[in-house]
C-alpha cells in the first residue's frame, strides 16, 4: 500500500520535470514569481482582500496567493495539493488544518497568514514554529508509520541489506557489479527524489541549485581541495550545481565507510561531515 502512495507522489513530481522543459524561465525552485511586491505585513490590504468593504475573513480571496506564488511549485515540491484523501486511515488532521470545499489542500490548510511577519516562523506554518520540518508533517501524518517507511534504514534485523528499500530512490537495485553511473540512476532527479518525502527547507535556500563555478562565494578548486583533505565526495549536478546529496549522504549504516562521524559518534542529519566542517569545505575562511 505504501508503494502505491509513493508512486502517486512520484507522478506529481513528474509535473515539474515536464514544466521545466516547457517554461525554462521559471525554475522549478521558484515559489514566488519574479518582481512581485511583498504584501505580508504591509499596508496594501487589497493584495489579498477584495476592496468590497473592510478587510475581513469573508472578503479574503484565496486565489490571490497564486497570483504571486506558483501553486505548481508547491504542488510538486512541498506536497500534492489535489485529490488528497483526508479520510485516509494513515492521516489524522487537526481541526484547524482545514481542506477547501472540494476536498483539496489549500494554502491555508498549512499556512496561517498573519498580518505581521514572524521571524521565528517565517513560512507561516500553521501552529509553528517547529524545531524540525518533519514535526510539522506529523501534525497530520503518523510519526511511527512514517518512520517505518524510512528508506535510510537499509539493514534488516539480521544485518543483511534490505534491497527492497533501494527502489524508493534507485531505478534498479544496485549491485556491486554495476558501473557507478548505473548505480546512481534514480527514478527522478536527486532533489525530486528527496522532496518526495521531505519538503523544502529554509536551510538550503541559499544553496539549492547554486552553480559553484559561477558563484563568487566559492570555487571548484577549493571544493576539490576539501574533498581530498576530508576524504569525502561533495557530488554536484552535471552543471556543478549544489543539490541535496552534495551535503547529505543518505545511505544508512550500509554506506558506513563513506560516512564521517561527528565527535558525538553519530552522523547527525546524515551530513557528509559534521556541520562546522561542512561549511568550510566550500566557504573559505
Ligand atoms: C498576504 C495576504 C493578506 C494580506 C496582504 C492581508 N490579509 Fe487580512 N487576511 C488574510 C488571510 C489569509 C485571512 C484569514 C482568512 C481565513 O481565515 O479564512 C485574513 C483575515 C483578516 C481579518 C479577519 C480576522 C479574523 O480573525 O476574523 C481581518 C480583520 C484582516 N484580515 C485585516 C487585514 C488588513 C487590515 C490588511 C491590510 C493592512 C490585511 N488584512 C492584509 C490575508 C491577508
Ligand atoms: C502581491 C503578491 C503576494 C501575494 C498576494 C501573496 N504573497 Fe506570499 N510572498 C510574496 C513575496 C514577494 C514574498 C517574499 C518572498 C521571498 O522573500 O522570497 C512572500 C512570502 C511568502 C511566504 C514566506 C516565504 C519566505 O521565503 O519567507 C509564504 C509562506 C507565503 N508568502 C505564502 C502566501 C500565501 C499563503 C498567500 C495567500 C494568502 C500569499 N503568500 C499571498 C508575495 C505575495
Ligand atoms: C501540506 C502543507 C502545505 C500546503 C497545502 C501549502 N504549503 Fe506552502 N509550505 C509548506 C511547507 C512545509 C513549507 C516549507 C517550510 C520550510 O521550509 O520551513 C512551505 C513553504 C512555502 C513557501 C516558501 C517557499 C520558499 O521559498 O522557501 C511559499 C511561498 C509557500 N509555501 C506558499 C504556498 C502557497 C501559495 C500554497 C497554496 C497554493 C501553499 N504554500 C500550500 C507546506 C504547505
Ligand atoms: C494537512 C495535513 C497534512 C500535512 C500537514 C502533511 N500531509 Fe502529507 N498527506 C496528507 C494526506 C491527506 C495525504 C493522502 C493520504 C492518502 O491518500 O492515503 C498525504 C500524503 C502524503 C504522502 C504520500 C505517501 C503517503 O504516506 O500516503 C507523502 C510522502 C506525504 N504526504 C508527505 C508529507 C510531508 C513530507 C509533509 C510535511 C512537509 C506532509 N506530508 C504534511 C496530509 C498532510
Ligand atoms: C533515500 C534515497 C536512496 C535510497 C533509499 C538508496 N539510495 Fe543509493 N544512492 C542515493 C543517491 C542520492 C546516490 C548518489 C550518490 C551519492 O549521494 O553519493 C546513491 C548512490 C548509490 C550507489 C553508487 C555509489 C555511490 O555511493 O555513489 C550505490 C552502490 C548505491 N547507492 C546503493 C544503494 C543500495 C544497495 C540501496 C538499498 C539498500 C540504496 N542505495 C538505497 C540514494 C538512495
Ligand atoms: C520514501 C521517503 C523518503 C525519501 C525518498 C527520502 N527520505 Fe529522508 N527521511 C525519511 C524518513 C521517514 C526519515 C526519518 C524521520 C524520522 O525518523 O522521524 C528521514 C530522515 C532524513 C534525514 C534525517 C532527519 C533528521 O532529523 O536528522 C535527512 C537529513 C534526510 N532524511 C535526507 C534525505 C535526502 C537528502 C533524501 C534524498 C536523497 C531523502 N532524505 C529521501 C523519508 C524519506
Ligand atoms: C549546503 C548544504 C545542504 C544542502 C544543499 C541540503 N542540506 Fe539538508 N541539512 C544541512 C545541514 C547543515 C543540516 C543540519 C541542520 C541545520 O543546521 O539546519 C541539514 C538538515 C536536514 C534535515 C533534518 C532537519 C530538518 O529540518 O528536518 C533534512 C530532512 C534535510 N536536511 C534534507 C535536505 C533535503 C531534502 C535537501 C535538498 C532539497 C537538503 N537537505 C539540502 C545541509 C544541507
Ligand atoms: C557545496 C558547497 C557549499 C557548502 C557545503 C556550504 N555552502 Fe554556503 N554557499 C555556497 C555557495 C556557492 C554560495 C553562494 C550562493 C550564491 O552565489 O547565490 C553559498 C552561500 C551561503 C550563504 C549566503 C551568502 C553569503 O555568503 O552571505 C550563507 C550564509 C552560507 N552559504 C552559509 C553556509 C553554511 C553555514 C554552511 C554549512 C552548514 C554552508 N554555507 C555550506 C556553497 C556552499
Amino acid at each position: 500500500m505504501i508503494k502505491i502512495h509513493i508512486l502517486r507522489f512520484i507522478k506529481g513530481s513528474r509535473l515539474i520535470i515536464c514544466s521545466l522543459f516547457l517554461v525554462p524561465t521559471l525554475s522549478a525552485q521558484q515559489f514566488t514569481f519574479p518582481e512581485r511586491p511583498n504584501p505580508h505585513g504591509g499596508d496594501d490590504c487589497s493584495a489579498c482582500h477584495s476592496t468590497n468593504g473592510k478587510p475581513s475573513k469573508t472578503n479574503f480571496q484565496i486565489a490571490s496567493c497564486s497570483t504571486c506564488h506558483s501553486a505548481d511549485a508547491v504542488n510538486s515540491h512541498i506536497h500534492p495539493l489535489y485529490h488528497l484523501n483526508p479520510a485516509s486511515e494513515i492521516i489524522s488532521m487537526p481541526e484547524n488544518f482545514k481542506l477547501d470545499a472540494s476536498g483539496n489542500a489549500s494554502c491555508l490548510t498549512c499556512h496561517e497568514i498573519r498580518c505581521k511577519v514572524d521571524r521565528a516562523n517565517r513560512t507561516f506554518l500553521r501552529d509553528g514554529p517547529y524545531s524540525q520540518e518533519l514535526d510539522f508533517c506529523y501534525k497530520c501524518h503518523d510519526r511511527e508509520l512514517y518512520a517505518r517507511t524510512n528508506p535510510h534504514n537499509q539493514l534488516l534485523e539480521d544485518g543483511s541489506i534490505d534491497s527492497d528499500v533501494c527502489l524508493y530512490c534507485h531505478l534498479k537495485k544496485p549491485t556491486p557489479e554495476d558501473h557507478p553511473l548505473i548505480s546512481r540512476q534514480m527514478h527522478l532527479g536527486i532533489n525530486e527524489t528527496c522532496n518526495k518525502c521531505h519538503a523544502l527547507h529554509r536551510h538550503e535556500n541559499e544553496h539549492q541549485g547554486v552553480n559553484v563555478v559561477t558563484s563568487k562565494k566559492t570555487s571548484l578548486r577549493h571544493i576539490k581541495r576539501s574533498e581530498k583533505r576530508l576524504n569525502i565526495k561533495l557530488p554536484l549536478s552535471e552543471n556543478n550545481e549544489i543539490q541535496c546529496n552534495t551535503c547529505h549522504y543518505i545511505h544508512g549504516s550500509f554506506g558506513i565507510d563513506q560516512v564521517h562521524y561527528g565527535s558525538s559518534g553519530e552522523n547527525e542529519h546524515y551530513l557528509r561531515v559534521p556541520n562546522e566542517k561542512l561549511c568550510y569545505a566550500c566557504h573559505e575562511l
